[in-house]
């Protein structure tokens, strides 16, 4: 079968560490054309890719340069998430399909531009979160289909990920990333906040890996949300403007309270298997938690059995090898999959354009929220707009 041409827009580590161990499986796409602004990215990569593989992938400085010179069928965007959506709309206008990285939006305007272009253009949009495709995610929401949590009530989750090595800046001229968190950088000139040192003023916005699997299970939307954070300057790196944490307080359309929270800048300690993750769900007839740490496990309560261990895992055991290795346990996989099989097949892919909006915008009230003192703010509805 003719195979899917795709080019990718932002080389960073998170395109290079996908294409190089997961997308360069999938027997259905072609990359055509890699693009990064910063000097020498997208060429070394290209350079890189093509000697393992022998290809010949050619590369590009800009989007613009990218649209002129080259035909494509769709586009992985894994460029700053703040500026994602300007260019995948302009892709999916030209007839482009698209997927992009987490978050999907930084403004309630951006989630609006990407639900119209969506609606407008027909074409295939994704978001490439990947923990809903965990499999104890997916033995959870089963449970809930089969109605054995009874009423789910509560659902609870953590993305606390610190990194001593953050790029929290930028080098303007060459868009080099600087791994620090020295505060100087923020009056040396030739430097400015990266994507991630900006985000942490607020890290709640970056929830996906928390509500897309959570939501997954609990059905619903998020309809008001409420936000704390610790002060915007942080506590392990003074003078790092970064909240160390961010806990929301959610409401959904499905009447379960959700309480997540957020923080990259304050080291925790790390959970078995998920490492930063965590989650819970409560329901009238039973509740599940994945492990709180390295030295528990995952559990299940009912009234019948109290508490019991389970070794529920991220990976499919029954997947494939290539599959089963794929990023995050197992779980980088499964949007190219679903990516391509919706523009092969003509389907909606399961993360579709509103169910990506749905775990970004109440990321962004929720950062409003923390910043106007924890008012509750009303999501709105995509959907029905
Ligand atoms: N799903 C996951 O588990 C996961 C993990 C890591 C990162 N991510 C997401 O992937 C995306 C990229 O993350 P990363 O860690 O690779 O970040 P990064 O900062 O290392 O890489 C981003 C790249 O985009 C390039 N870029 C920026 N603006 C550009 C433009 N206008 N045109 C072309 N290139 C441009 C930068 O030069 C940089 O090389 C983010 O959205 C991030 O949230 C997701």
């Amino acid at each position: 079968m003719k195979k899917i041409k795709i080019a990718c827009l932002g080389t960073g580590g998170r395109c290079r560490g996908l294409v190089q161990s997961t997308y360069i499986h999938h027997p259905g796409i072609e990359f055509t054309a890699f693009c990064d602004n910063a000097e020498g990215a997208a060429v070394n990569f290209a350079s890189e890719f093509n000697k393992a593989y022998g290809k010949s992938v050619r590369a590009y400085l800009s989007y613009e340069e990218l649209i002129k010179h080259e035909s494509f069928d769709a586009l992985f965007i894994a460029c700053d998430p703040d500026i994602q959506v300007d260019y995948a709309c302009d892709a999916m206008n030209r007839g482009i399909h698209v997927m992009t990285e987490v978050p999907a939006a930084y403004t309630i305007e951006q989630c609006r531009n990407l639900v119209s272009t969506v609606r407008k253009t027909g074409c295939k949009y994704q978001l490439a979160e990947q923990t809903r495709y965990w499999d104890f995610i997916r033995q959870w929401r089963e449970m809930a289909e089969r109605g054995e949590f009874g009423k789910i009530i509560y659902a609870e989750g953590e993305y606390l990920h610190y990194e001593p090595v953050w790029d929290n800046f930028v080098h303007i001229k060459t868009g080099h990333r600087v791994h620090s968190y020295d505060p100087k950088y923020y009056s040396d000139p030739a430097s400015k906040p990266s994507w991630r040192g900006n985000t942490w003023k607020n890290p709640i916005y970056y929830l996906p890996h928390t509500l897309s699997p959570l939501l997954s299970i609990t059905g619903g939307r998020i309809t008001k949300v409420s936000c704390l954070g610790t002060r915007p300057s942080g506590y392990v790196s003074e003078g790092l403007v970064a909240r160390d944490i961010q806990t929301a307080l959610m409401y959904n359309s499905n009447d379960t309270i959700f309480s997540v929270r957020t923080g990259f800048t304050s080291p925790h300690g790390p959970k078995a298997g998920t490492y930063a993750h965590w989650y819970q769900v409560k329901g009238t007839e039973r509740s599940v938690e994945w492990a709180r740490s390295t030295a528990d496990k995952p559990k299940m309560w009912t009234p019948a059995e109290g508490w019991t261990e389970h070794d529920w895992t991220l990976e499919n055991t029954e997947a494939e090898d290539y599959i089963r290795q794929s990023g995050h346990g197992g779980s980088d996989w499964y949007p190219i999959h679903y990516f391509v099989d919706a523009i092969k097949n003509d389907k909606t892919p399961p993360m579709d354009v509103y169910k990506s909006v749905e775990t970004a915008a109440p990321a962004i009230l929720a950062a409003e929220s923390a910043d106007k003192g924890g008012v509750m703010l009303e999501i709105p509805d995509f959907r029905c707009e």
